[in-house]
């Protein structure tokens, strides 16, 4: 087999491409890791179609591309998580397979996943890529949609680009749910989550190109006030986020789909809620805080 990637849509030739020729069930040779890696640096979204492959060989693939997260943002831990530590369970289901209740708890933080963000923006150090696995899909709906903050960034007017420049923001899910009504946080997650810097203009390491570094998780740029900060958020978000710059992915069972946080928002879309969902993320972390990197 031979390994291609393809522009998902010709008409965005630098934004999600469709990977094909490869069975992530088997071991993957450095020099389709390497294939893999500039496809991401290109395309910052790959799709897998057809890769049936079960938690372990998830994280084997994953392995190839940085040192894995734990899933310290899921609502639920210990006795109550369904899937490993190093897995984020991106499901509607509880630790023995139900669909969670409408009004559970943990089904009402994980709606924060429908907001535009990054994953782990929320972390010191925040994720690198994402890699969601489909494995029971509902019938309709579901979707998970990508905006590439670099062409957003790109878009930007010269008088925009000066304001943002060297921008810090304050990144925390207690901000994210928070846009939601959602405030059902323990003394110790409030903690756990409290807000971290990052900055709001990022350069990618290897391509050299600047991007937005947005999330819902910011609620806050230092030495503005809050509605201020706000506010400019919220427009620099409906700038990012015009369709544009999106792309919408119809997830079938046994998709993967591999995103570079650094430089993409993504969010999920509307689906029964009594259908299954059941998707599992692994996550590479980045090098380091954001403020650590070159600007
Ligand atoms: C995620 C996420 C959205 C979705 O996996 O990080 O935000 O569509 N998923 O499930
Ligand atoms: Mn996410």
């Amino acid at each position: 087999m031979t390994l291609s990637i393809r522009p998902a849509d010709p008409a965005r030739p630098d934004f999600v491409g469709v990977v094909a020729g490869i069975d992530l069930r088997h071991s993957v040779a450095p020099e389709w890791v390497a294939a893999i890696e500039a496809g991401m640096d290109r395309y910052a979204v790959l799709v897998f179609r057809d890769q049936p492959i079960d938690d372990e060989q998830q994280l084997a693939f994953s392995r190839h591309f940085g040192p894995l997260e734990q899933a310290t943002g899921d609502i639920a831990q210990g006795s109550e998580r369904r899937l490993r530590s190093d897995i984020n369970d991106i499901s509607n289901l509880d630790q023995r397979g139900a669909v969670l209740a409408r009004d559970d708890r943990r089904r009402l933080f994980s709606l924060g996943n429908m907001l535009w963000h990054s994953d782990s923006s929320f972390k010191a150090t925040p994720a690198k890529y994402s890699l969601l696995s489909a494995r029971i899909v509902p019938r309709s709906g579901g979707d998970t949609e990508f905006a590439d903050m670099r062409a957003a960034y790109d878009a930007l007017d010269e008088e925009m680009r000066s304001l943002v420049a060297g921008l810090v923001c304050e990144h925390s899910q207690i901000y994210s749910r928070g846009i939601l009504g959602f405030t059902d946080f323990t003394e110790e997650e409030r903690q756990k989550w409290a807000p971290v810097p990052q900055r709001l203009v990022r350069r990618h390491p290897v391509t050299g190109r600047r991007s937005l570094f947005l999330s819902a998780h910011a609620g806050a740029i230092r030495g503005w006030p809050v509605p201020e900060a706000r506010a400019l958020l919220r427009d620099l978000t409906e700038h990012a986020t015009q369709r544009v710059f999106v792309h919408a992915h119809s997830w079938r069972q046994f998709d993967l789909v591999m995103w570079d946080n650094r430089v993409v928002m993504h969010r999920g879309r509307r689906y029964d809620a009594k259908e299954v969902r059941d998707m599992h993320r692994t996550t590479i972390a980045d090098v380091a805080p954001t403020l650590e990197q070159a600007a």
